[in-house]
């Protein structure tokens, strides 16, 4: 009641206080305070996860800690291989992630207490916070398992155990590429430009899925239920799923000459440009920037992407064509998909390669909601009511 007016796609209505990541839609994001590129120039990925997640740049020990306990949190219950093999030879790879996070849940009870009727985290108890850290440390460390396991699966290969000594994408990228050479390594510049994207990723303030992730959590439900509904969620074409879709795209574009005709039919309303366009930014994304600068150097090992010159005259025309201008639409983050076909991973990969390192956002969010003062209140939304009024049941046989 009193309610007129429904916020369609939350426009303008704040859910939650954040200390997290903040998004200025023309001058770009912070983490935690720290520019986006200065992090992605100069830090990691797991250190990275480790400002999101407690507010601090760690120490030294702090970082070595956190690295070592998230990479040592990668090993999966041998049961788990039953499971993946489960799903049929052509299942989506995030359909398997997504139901690879609420599966590993069932194993730790301990982060489920609100079904014995008791808080994951009580305030002031250091056990509880330490519980949920442990919970933290096992989905980061495990995704990259998961992970390799749905990629695996669907080309008949044996799983690979997380190895020791190499960082976490040397270990994810390991568990993918492995065919059981003694000294296979990584090649050391796909697994830094792999830790850059996944910084880039890591998180981008209150997106589609990190609500669902609170929105989910807000039930007081465990974290992995909570990261599979976020994983959910970022399968979408519209979220994290656009990154595949403009690896679709440019293969149906084929070749610059018909970009102009597929600009056309997406002004007349019937393609939607995927990869341009953002809630947020109103200018260029400025992750498209380090992932054009990270392009160039994957391309040097792997040699340029078929479906690279499409691209840049999509880009090019896209940016001074009047319809994306006056709409303020400019490129986002997805067409680092060309970097992962690179590199080789499969098309329907790329969400997968979104969702691993957004994990550590996800989990930022939902620490932060679990913490916050005066503790976890349920998202419960209201709506405006357009239905029929009251009436009467009508049996079967009256019915016209
Ligand atoms: N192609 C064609 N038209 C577009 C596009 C696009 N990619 N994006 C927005 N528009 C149009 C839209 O139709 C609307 O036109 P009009 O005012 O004439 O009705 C106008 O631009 C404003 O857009 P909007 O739909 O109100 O914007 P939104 O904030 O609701 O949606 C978006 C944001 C990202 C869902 C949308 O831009 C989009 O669908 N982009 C393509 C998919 C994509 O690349 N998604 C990845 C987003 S970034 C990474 C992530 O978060 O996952």
């Amino acid at each position: 009641k009193g309610l007129r007016v429904a916020d369609k796609g939350f426009l303008n209505t704040a859910v939650i206080q954040s200390q997290i990541t903040y998004i200025d839609g023309e001058a770009g994001g912070v983490r935690r305070g720290y520019p986006i590129e200065q992090l992605a120039l100069h830090s990691s990925h797991l250190e990275t996860a480790y400002l999101l997640i407690y507010g601090a740049l760690p120490s030294a020990p702090q970082l070595k800690m956190f690295e070592s306990e998230v990479l040592h949190h990668s090993m999966v219950h041998a049961d788990a291989e039953d499971f993946f093999r489960s799903f049929r030879y052509d299942a989506h790879p995030m359909a398997i992630l997504t139901s690879a996070f609420a599966y590993l849940g069932s194993y730790y009870s301990e982060a489920n207490p609100s079904l014995q009727g008791q808080t994951l985290f009580t305030k002031g108890d250091k056990a509880s916070l330490a519980n949920m850290d442990k919970q933290i440390y096992r989905l980061i460390g495990k995704a990259t398992t998961l992970a390799a396991m749905a990629y695996r699966v669907r080309q008949g290969r044996d799983f690979v155990t997380p190895p020791t000594g190499l960082s976490y994408t040397g270990q994810f990228l390991y568990q993918m590429d492995h065919l059981g050479q003694e000294d296979y390594r990584p090649s050391p510049v796909l697994e830094k430009a792999l830790d850059v994207l996944f910084l880039l990723h890591a998180d981008h303030e209150l997106n589609a899925s990190a609500t669902t992730v609170l929105q989910t959590g807000s039930s007081l439900v465990d974290p992995y239920s909570a990261i599979a509904a976020g994983c959910a969620s970022l399968y979408g074409p519209l979220h994290g799923g656009a990154n595949e879709a403009v690896i679709r795209m440019l293969i149906s574009i084929g070749s610059p000459d018909n970009v102009p005709a597929f600009l056309e039919a997406v002004k007349r309303r019937e393609k939607v440009l995927s990869g341009f366009g953002h809630r947020v930014y109103k200018t260029s994304d400025p992750r498209s920037f380090i992932i054009r600068r990270t392009a160039d150097e994957v391309f040097k090992v792997t040699g340029k992407d078929e479906l690279l010159e499409t691209a840049m005259a999509l880009h090019d025309a896209a940016i001074k064509d009047e319809f994306f201008v006056s709409r303020r639409l400019a490129p986002n983050v997805d067409f680092c998909g060309l970097i992962y076909r690179a590199m080789g991973f499969p098309n329907d990969f790329f969400p997968v390669l979104f969702a691993v390192p957004r994990v550590v956002g996800w989990l930022a969010h939902w620490r932060q909601m679990m913490l916050q003062q005066g503790g976890v209140k349920i998202w419960r939304p209201r709506q405006i009511y357009v239905g029929p009024g009251k009436r009467d049941y009508v049996p079967v046989e009256k019915r016209e």
